[in-house]
């Protein structure tokens, strides 16, 4: 499968969803977030900018990345609604072949999965080096699928956030892992739905 058909696939999952009007930023990022200090974020596969937006609310300057150019177009054009457009730079980036410039407090990776090609250790660890001395990579990944996810495959194997530790091999002299575990959450659906799930979560921090 193609870079084209990866850019099809998610441009058209985000063009059949209805534009957000207020996106909610995700649990695990508010839950670690709140209380830091605020300087440069990077949202990886930002997806419709719930994420992007808090944290620009809560003072960060944010670069929202994603490979679908509708979720890029309506994510600056929410940012604009908002007030933010100072706050929130959009850029489209197929991860799996480039990654934006570095220097960032945060990284952050919600469920950043694709039934494409994706390198993810490679795409986590040039995270990892693009944080600061002192900034944090949070990676949130699903540990189960909810019924409305796309992805409903029986067979799908959810690593633990300590194999995902494992696979992005940082040298512990420069990296710290501050958080791996496994927490249940009650999610709601597209559709109103709610239904418990499972995220993989995993802090790692920059120590030198
Ligand atoms: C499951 S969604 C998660 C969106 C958002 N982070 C959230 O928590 O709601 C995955 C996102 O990653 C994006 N994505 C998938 N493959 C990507 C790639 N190779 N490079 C950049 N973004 C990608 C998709 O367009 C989508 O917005």
């Amino acid at each position: 499968m193609s870079t084209t058909d990866a850019i099809a696939f998610w441009g058209g999952v985000h063009a059949a969803r209805p534009a957000a009007g207020n996106p909610q930023p995700n649990a695990r990022l508010t839950e670690t977030v709140t209380g830091l200090p605020p300087g440069d974020a990077l949202d990886l596969g930002c997806g419709d900018g719930g994420d992007a937006l808090w944290l620009a609310r809560q003072g960060w300057q944010v670069t929202a990345a994603d490979i679908s150019a509708v979720a890029i177009e309506r994510l600056a054009a929410l940012a604009a609604s908002h007030g933010l457009s100072d706050r929130v730079i959009t850029v489209r980036h197929d991860l799996h072949k480039s990654f934006p410039p570095s220097g960032f407090d945060l990284v952050c990776a919600h469920y950043l999965h694709t039934p494409f090609d994706l390198d993810r250790a490679t795409v986590l660890r040039s995270a990892a080096h693009a944080l600061r001395s002192g900034g944090r990579l949070l990676v949130v990944d699903h540990g189960s699928a909810a019924p409305w996810s796309w992805n409903q495959d029986p067979d799908t194997r959810y690593p633990s956030p300590q194999e995902v530790a494992a696979g992005i091999d940082l040298a512990p002299e420069t990296w710290t892992l501050e958080r791996a575990d496994a927490p249940h959450r009650i999610a709601t659906g597209p559709d109103g739905r709610t239904a418990e799930v499972t995220d993989h979560v995993l802090l790692i921090r920059r120590t030198a």
